[in-house]
């Protein structure tokens, strides 16, 4: 049986006394258990913070982007060593706001993806169409081709510790969720493409979430499809107590 993952996008908010109060209220209510892992992917600058709150806790700290670069002349950026070095487990890659608005690309993304794996961190990686790409009905196509190129030149055992995020762009922080259904149909997808390019050993272990205005409303629907694993989070992640019952969900 895969573990179901959730993991809260924060995304470009909070401050320091947010933080605080955020995992101070987290890991006095998350549930304990084997089925579920529990994610935050916090801003670059509270990072060693978390990391620091929450060790002897459950809960696991990821960056949401990172360069694909050991070091080097690269301004602002931050690489795969020095998240592993303040104890980051994981890293959002690919997310559809960095495609769109930072010039994220399948190449860089698939450079990152080697990259963390290189320095033991594991990937979140991003796929998901546009609105006008479901209305032309090639949301599949897109995604398959999206995946294949993430996953290009990593070995089995790299893409069964994958995780894949289905966020279909139309639904992020819109309030419209793709029904349950109509997102596991994705989910199924994208597994068959990991056969695809590995066999079906590797594709019944990788982890794939959906996410695209989760809420604790509508978790159990979409944990209950037989190919939705998990859930990355925006909006719903923010107020512990809310991102407290998506994983009490993912528990169950
Ligand atoms: P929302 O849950 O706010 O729709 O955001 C989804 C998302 O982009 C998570 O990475």
């Amino acid at each position: 049986m895969r573990k179901k993952v959730i993991a809260g996008n924060w995304k470009m908010n909070k401050e320091t006394t947010d933080v605080v109060q955020f995992v101070e209220e987290a890991v006095a209510s998350l549930p304990n258990s084997e089925a579920v892992e529990a994610i935050v992917c916090a801003p670059f600058p509270y990072l060693t913070l978390l990391v620091e709150k929450t060790k002897g806790t459950t809960l696991k700290v990821s960056a949401q982007n990172m360069h694909f670069a050991d070091d080097g002349a690269y301004t602002g950026e931050v690489s795969p060593v020095m998240l592993k070095d303040i104890g980051v487990t994981h890293v959002i890659i690919g997310h559809s706001e960095r495609r769109e608005y930072f010039a994220e690309t399948d190449e860089t993304v698939n450079k990152k993806i080697h990259a963390a794996f290189k320095h033991g961190l594991t990937p979140i990686v991003c796929v998901g169409e546009t609105l006008a790409q479901r209305e032309a009905n090639e949301t599949k196509a897109h995604v398959e081709k999206q995946v294949e190129l993430a996953l290009g030149g990593l070995d089995e055992k790299q893409v069964a510790e994958t995780i894949i995020a289905y966020e279909p762009i139309w639904a992020i922080g819109t309030g419209k969720t793709a029904s349950s259904a109509d997102a596991n149909e994705v989910c199924s997808h994208i597994r068959k493409v990991v056969e695809k390019v590995t066999n079906a050993e590797t594709a019944e272990k990788v982890v794939i979430q959906y996410g695209g205005s989760v809420k604790p409303a509508n978790v159990d629907e979409l944990l209950s499809q037989s190919d939705i694993d998990g859930a990355l989070v925006g909006g719903a992640s923010l107020e512990a107590a809310s991102f407290v019952k998506l994983v009490e969900a993912g528990a169950k």
